[in-house]
């Protein structure tokens, strides 16, 4: 039975010590409240670290033994470990540069090294307690390097990743010298999820601008294997947070509520970790300017500023502790009357049926983060307002949940003016027209719980796996390959049907340059001279160049996708003309003029436009703008467009590599038929050849062939060992 393996930095629990005792508290922040409500049929096994330095060995051995009835497996981390790996490369590297504050990224080599080898560390722990058929999910920042480790040990296991903070914009991503590492780790992965579409497509820009990878709806193959990227925003459980009383006792969150509520004043909490990404000084002098522009609501509106402290020994931390604490000092001290303080100030967590009591009891919730992931506390607050639908979320248009909480007061954090003029119409927000925002957030919420974040999740990384395994099985094995070479051997008239570029070359920047090298050379010559075999090359390219590549072997050749048909050694051509060419041709030029790095490629009846070294994004827009002129021009023409790797070509309609390949195929009976290509152009030729014919297909696309074969490597392997037979 396989089991689901979360491995995170921080394990849901956090050991404190205090005279020299242990104990055991619930972790802050959302990866781990978040996660801990999640419940699966899978057994579920938690590797991660337990918040606390613990070195004397009989005292692992005992936090072991005590967290592994939970299903938990503690990963110690030294002091100098987690200076350097989680304060020093997790929180003053990638945490700053992921949220947009480059001005506090640290490039330090030691913290790299560090976090190199805590991830190697986790990786290790993972590989003893893994097993083959187990899914495996790794969680957030701190473990980006995790995937590729474990996929080394363990190539075909089914690993999901999950961001749980920004992926920034490629412009920020490029300025990390180790970028090449943590994408090379990231992509170790089968999934990679992300809160927002946004980040999904940073990353994927990263991916393709510093790997080369392209993806197709946000699929990308890697090394042959298929790496899906997709977006799952993280919900929170709801009933939790509409009904805390049934976890805190009603008594206790009642009588909080009440007691919050007692002074009649309008109540707006604000609730995070103290963290740069979060925005609270700005909050804090919005509220001020907010007092002061609007003075009839002072003593009447009381802002409850809870600040959990996090990562207290990196010293933006310490800093920003400091100018927080300053300012409301300040502003508490110049606006305080005897019966009223704007702020009250909390520096502490609170256990959950106080949150609870809190949330319920606030008129107004401010979420105004500079940058945030996700923010689950946005989504707490609006839960809470289940059974009274009343309550006003303001919230930063930078937070992921903005593009979900889209019924929220959405503002800029950096825009004071907005910020102030949202509270003032939170306040004066008439109570119908809260309840029907909120019911509209809450509709939402309830359907997109953590549980069903985490199961579509573990779904789609279940339907890939089933889907890898399903294309393994269309794979030429080794034992189909001993059939195809029996019926080769045995068969006296055989059709060999090869594409040139992508099954017998690869792929290069200048199409010019795939010249065929000498292996390929003999490898078709020795088919060629075979009693029996007709081979045919069968591709996009113009007579001249296949001419002059393979003119000399005597081979029949189908050239422009079938325009041209040589056969006896003598090219013919079906009735088409060439005349349309002038115009398009001019469009076209018009394109390279405005592309550099793109260029014609003109055959006899076709002419191509490639863009094989030029941005993808871009290519693709020109092709569209090209799309529309040329209907424009050929509205009257029978022309076809079609569109390949990198390359659009535009040629007469009805002809395809199908047509050629019929017109082999009336020209003799044949007892033994193979063909193999590459691209979308080559299912026309797997199309027209019978059933029991050999169709392969290089890669690993759908398709109308039988087999999918890897790389032009695997093909040549084939080839040889058929002509060594
Ligand atoms: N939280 C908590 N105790 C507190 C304050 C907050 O347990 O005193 C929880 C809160 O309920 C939420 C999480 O901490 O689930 C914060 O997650 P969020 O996504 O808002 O921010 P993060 O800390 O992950 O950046
Ligand atoms: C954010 C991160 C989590 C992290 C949490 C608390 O939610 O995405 O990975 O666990 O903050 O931060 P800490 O440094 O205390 O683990």
């Amino acid at each position: 039975m396989p089991r689901l393996i979360i491995i995170s930095n921080r394990l849901p629990v956090t050991i404190d010590k205090k005279k020299g005792e242990l104990f055991y508290y619930p972790s802050a922040g959302g990866l781990a409240t978040g996660l801990n409500s999640l419940d699966t049929k899978l057994e579920r096994l938690w590797i991660g670290w337990p918040g606390q330095e613990i070195n004397d060995l009989k005292e692992q051995e005992k936090v072991t033994n005590d967290l592994r009835e939970e299903g938990l497996i503690p990963v110690f981390l030294s002091q100098k470990e987690i200076e350097l790996y989680y304060e020093g490369f997790s929180n003053e590297t990638i945490w700053p540069h992921f949220h947009y504050f480059t001005q506090y990224t640290t490039y330090n080599e030691e913290y790299w090294k560090a976090y190199q080898a805590v991830n190697a560390k986790f990786a290790a722990l993972v590989n003893a307690n893994i097993q083959a058929e187990d899914f495996v999910w790794v969680h957030d920042y701190q473990l980006m390097l995790l995937p590729a480790m474990i996929r080394k040990e363990f190539p075909n296991i089914s690993i999901g990743y999950f961001l749980h903070i920004p992926f920034p914009s490629y412009e920020i991503f490029r300025i990390l010298p180790w970028r090449e590492e943590i994408l090379e780790g990231l992509l170790g992965a089968d999934q990679i999820g992300f809160h927002t579409f946004d980040y999904m497509r940073h990353f994927l820009s990263a991916v393709y601008r510093i790997g080369g990878y392209e993806h197709n709806f946000g699929k990308l193959t890697i090394n042959n294997r298929i790496v899906n990227v997709d977006v799952f925003p993280m919900g929170i459980d709801y009933d939790k947070y509409a009904y805390p009383e049934r976890i805190a006792g009603k008594d206790l969150v009642l009588h909080q509520v009440k007691k919050l509520r007692s002074k009649k004043r309008k109540l707006i909490i604000s609730i995070d970790r103290l963290d740069y990404s979060k925005g609270i000084p700005q909050r804090i002098k919005s509220f001020e300017r907010f007092i002061v522009e609007h003075p009839e609501y002072q003593g009447k509106v009381t802002l409850i500023l809870i600040v959990v402290p996090s990562r207290t020994h990196v010293d933006q931390y310490q800093e920003l502790k400091d100018e927080v604490d300053t300012l409301v000092g300040r502003i508490d001290g110049q606006y305080r009357t005897f019966g009223w303080s704007p702020i009250q100030y909390f520096y502490r967590s609170f256990p959950f049926g106080e949150l609870g009591a809190l949330y319920k009891a606030a008129d107004i919730a401010m979420i105004t983060p500079l940058r945030d992931g996700m923010n689950l506390v946005a989504k707490e607050f609006i839960a809470s307002k289940e059974e009274s639908k009343k309550g006003v979320l303001i919230l930063s248009e930078m937070a992921g949940a903005a593009n979900e909480l889209t019924e929220a007061i959405i503002v800029n954090p950096q825009d004071s003016n907005d910020m102030v003029s949202a509270i003032h119409r939170a306040i004066e927000m008439p109570e119908s027209e809260q309840a029907t925002r909120l019911q509209k957030m809450q509709d939402r919420l309830k359907i997109y719980t953590v549980k069903h974040w985490a199961s579509t999740f573990m779904q789609e990384q279940m339907d890939l796996k089933a889907f890898k395994d399903q294309k393994k099985t269309n794979l030429l094995s080794d034992t189909q390959k001993e059939v195809l070479l029996k019926d080769y051997k045995a068969a006296e008239k055989r059709l060999i049907l090869l594409d040139y570029d992508g099954t017998l070359m690869g792929f290069q920047n200048d199409p010019k340059k795939v010249v065929p090298d000498q292996e390929l050379l003999d490898i078709l010559e020795k088919f060629k001279n075979t009693e029996g075999n007709k081979v045919v090359i069968i591709s996009g390219r113009d007579k001249h160049t296949l001419d002059k590549w393979l003119g000399h072997l005597k081979l029949d050749m189908a050239a422009e996708h079938g325009v041209w048909i040589k056969r006896r050694n003598e090219w013919k051509t079906p009735d088409v003309t060439n005349t349309w060419k002038k115009d398009v041709r001019h469009v076209l030029q018009s394109l390279v003029d405005r592309t550099p790095g793109s260029f014609i490629e003109e055959k006899d009846y076709s002419i191509a436009w490639h863009y094989r070294m030029i941005d993808k994004g871009l290519g693709e827009k020109r092709v569209r703008e090209f799309r529309d002129v040329l209907l424009y021009l050929t509205a009257n023409l029978d022309l076809q467009v079609l569109e390949g790797n990198k390359v659009v070509e535009v040629k007469n309609a009805g002809i395809n590599k199908g047509k050629a390949t019929s017109y082999w195929l009336m020209k003799d009976n044949y007892d033994f038929m193979m063909a193999i290509g590459d691209d979308s152009t080559d299912e026309d030729t797997f199309k027209a050849l019978p059933e029991n014919a050999y169709t392969i297909k290089v890669g690993l696309d759908q398709t109308a062939a039988r087999f999918n074969i890897l790389g032009v490597e695997n093909v040549r392997k084939l080839l040889t060992s058929i002509v060594e037979s």
